[in-house]
């Protein structure tokens, strides 16, 4: 995984066990809170409070990502099945799977084409896979899961398919912007390489504002909803650090603050220090000045232009052979061919 500095280094690389993630957290927050500007990343988010908090911001009526990208693959689930295979049985396998709630249309279309689905969800968290393969085998009779607890950011590796058989590899849910560019062509790269001749990628893909479309206030919105639901996301983060690695940060001395940064079109999550302040992280022995309106950078989420999609999928050895994207042109699906 490249560094990503300034960006949010690292962005989503992270760690299975829970005592190598006590020590990754502790290595990234004690590098990340001293470089100039701060930065954390985002893997942090997800505890248990910040994976249910994440779930409450999907529902969100400002956060249009999920319910624009999920009337898609409703709408075209068939489809899309039918272009992965190209005549082939299709096994799906998926990146950050999480508790795959949008990927059931996928395994039902696959389902009604050939009978049985072998699936293979991959995440970083044993409970969400565990949640996911009980509610699909119990809604999917015939498609039988193999979770795999892995963190597909450091490598991927998959059985070879028979010759009557390729892969599908879902990555949905716009993932893919929560990567730096250099990053999300790297893991691209990787899984290209992962994969052979034939097999597919689904890429789910949030958009650039456009003139004529989506507008940046929608799209700062859908990131700083009334609710603030969001800004507890991102301030759980905080909550972690002081339980997790005894620090005593007063989360009222510290905004949620959204930014549209133009230059690398994403857009960014921080921290805003409301006050000059110290905060003390006893699992480091270490204090941490901020100055007033100093932020720790705590999230990047890329909003993609069409071509440039097209453009890294290719670089990575893939081919987009087809897009479905909603009437107003916010969210994009493609299926991309492993060359
Ligand atoms: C997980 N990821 C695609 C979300 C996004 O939109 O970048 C994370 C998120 N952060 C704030 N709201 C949602």
């Amino acid at each position: 995984m490249a560094t990503a500095s300034p960006e949010v280094a690292d962005s989503q690389a992270c760690c299975s066990s829970s005592v190598d993630s006590v020590a990754a957290m502790a290595a990234v927050v004690r590098s990340g809170l001293s470089r100039s500007p701060k930065q954390l990343p985002p893997w942090l988010f997800y505890d248990e409070a910040g994976s249910l908090l994440f779930e409450d911001i999907t529902a969100l009526p400002e956060y249009y990502l999920t319910r624009t990208e999920r009337a898609l693959l409703e709408k075209h689930a068939g489809e899309m099945i039918a272009a992965a295979a190209e005549g082939h049985r299709l096994k799906v396998a998926e990146l950050g799977a999480g508790s795959a709630d949008k990927t059931r249309t996928l395994l039902a279309a696959a389902l009604a084409r050939q009978g049985e689905v072998e699936y293979q969800p991959i995440d970083v968290s044993v409970t969400a896979l565990e949640l996911a393969r009980e509610r699909i085998e119990q809604e999917l009779p015939g498609v039988f899961v193999s979770p795999q607890v892995a963190d597909y950011t450091q490598g991927m590796e998959f059985e070879a398919c028979d010759e009557d058989e390729c892969r599908l590899v879902l990555s949905i849910g716009s993932s893919i912007g929560n990567f730096s560019r250099g990053e999300a062509e790297e893991l691209l790269s990787r899984l290209g390489s992962a994969l052979q001749p034939g097999d597919s990628l689904l890429l789910g893909v949030d958009l650039a504002p456009s003139q004529d479309g989506k507008s940046k206030s929608a799209l700062i919105a859908a990131y700083d909803d009334a609710q603030g639901v969001t800004a507890q996301f991102n301030k759980n983060l905080l909550v972690r650090l002081n339980r997790e690695l005894d620090a005593d940060f007063d989360l009222q001395k510290f905004e949620h603050q959204i930014r549209w940064n133009e230059e690398h079109s994403r857009i960014e999550m921080h921290l805003n220090s409301l006050c000059e302040q110290a905060v003390h992280i006893g699992a480091l022995q270490t204090t941490v000045s901020f100055a007033e309106g100093e932020t720790i950078h705590t999230e990047n989420s890329c909003k993609y232009r069409s071509g440039e999609v097209e453009e890294m999928l290719n670089a990575a050895g893939f081919e987009a052979t087809r897009r479905w994207s909603d009437a107003d042109g916010w969210f994009a699906v493609y299926l991309a061919k492993r060359l």
